[in-house]
């Protein structure tokens, strides 16, 4: 039923619909479900110190032994200087005694760090069938040995310069991360770069632009969504937001709320979460710290992180996601399935 199987040929699936890998939000449970279901799970590993990836790699292999993939994030190591920080501190201040909390006191460490040498070795040990990167890739020896391990490389690109970019360093199919998606924008060769497109006009230029498959990316929920996406030329589509209240999320409960709740003008590009510009649910502190100077990634988290426990509602300040709320609840199987269905619907 599909028109075009490229992907379901390099990665061994039945459907070409991947799980967006997102931090905090994919679990073992729901990757193995989406891949036991005959698309790709992915599991959003970019913020795990080593044990804990050990841990959850384990954790997948035991519920599937098809193929499933784990993402990681490249950002620049973070360089932040006190003037920065007092300045942010003094900017933010009367948002924290609006918010009935302590400002942090101390300069911020980098909660994790990009993908690295303690990641690859592990990665080496089992070998995953699918690395995703965002942000950019790991050095070029770093996927030279993920590639001869038998594992094939995913990255996304958020323009015509950045998939072109990833094609030549060898990676085996990009993602087409439109602006209207969830979660952080993948963009790495301009961080500036606010003239990014959604994921109509960006995705035909993409597949135009390179001989490798492209994955689309953003906004897709239902089978309208992705029946567009082959039509503009993509082989697969990559889903992040409509996975958000499956049952095995690790999403919480007012994650789950916005998300639900989601319509056209509840989304904003914001940088005052992490540091890097994500697509998020708005907040009051979304709302009131826009226009600060934001710390670099993922530093923000430092300063935005007292707010998770300023009224003990946890995630109030990092509800990333798109706004369309098309998907039905379920599990994350039944919600592949439905995809699946829906999607081979509006295609016949
Ligand atoms: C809650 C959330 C967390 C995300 N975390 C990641 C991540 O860890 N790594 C990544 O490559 N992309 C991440 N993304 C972006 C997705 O890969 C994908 O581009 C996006 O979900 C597609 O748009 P959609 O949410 O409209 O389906 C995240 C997205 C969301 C909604």
């Amino acid at each position: 039923m599909w028109p075009d199987t490229r992907i379901c040929e390099l990665l061994g699936i039945d459907h070409p619909i991947l799980l967006a890998p997102m931090a905090g939000t994919t679990s073992p449970e729901m990757v193995a479900a989406v891949s036991n279901a005959g698309g790709l799970g992915s599991h959003g590993c970019a913020t795990m110190a080593p044990d804990k990836l050990k841990t959850e790699m384990a954790a997948i292999r035991g519920l599937t032994n098809r193929p499933v993939n784990l993402n990681f994030f490249c950002h620049e190591p973070p360089q932040m200087d006190e003037a920065h920080h007092k300045g942010l501190l003094t900017a933010l201040a009367p948002h924290y005694k609006a918010a009935g909390i302590e400002a942090p006191k101390d300069m911020p460490v980098p909660e994790f760090a990009p993908f690295g040498s303690a990641h690859l070795d592990l990665l080496l040990r089992h070998p995953p069938s699918v690395v995703s990167f965002h942000f950019g890739l790991p050095e070029d020896t770093a996927v030279a040995a993920l590639k001869k391990a038998g594992t094939t490389i995913l990255c996304s690109a958020t323009t015509v310069e950045e998939a072109r970019w990833l094609e030549t360093r060898g990676v085996d199919a990009i993602i087409a991360q439109g602006w209207e998606a969830g979660g952080h924008r993948g963009v790495f060769l301009d961080l500036d770069n606010d003239a990014q497109v959604g994921l109509f006009a960006l995705l035909p230029q993409v597949v135009d632009a390179v001989d490798v498959p492209v994955i689309a990316a953003g906004g897709i929920a239902d089978g309208r969504g992705i029946a567009a996406a082959f039509a503009l030329g993509a082989s697969a589509v990559q889903i992040g937001t409509a996975f958000i209240t499956t049952t095995e999320t690790r999403s919480h409960g007012r994650h789950q709320k916005a998300v639900e709740n989601g319509h056209d003008s509840s989304t904003r590009i914001s940088r005052s979460v992490s540091g890097r510009p994500a697509r998020t649910h708005r907040t009051d502190w979304i709302d009131a710290v826009a226009s600060v100077d934001a710390a670099p990634f993922p530093m923000m988290y430092h300063y935005a992180r007292p707010l998770q426990t300023a009224d003990g509602d946890r995630h109030q300040f990092s509800l990333y996601g798109q706004s369309a709320n098309l998907a039905p609840a379920g599990s994350a199987a039944e919600r592949l399935q439905h995809l699946v269905e829906d999607a081979s619907a509006v295609m016949r």
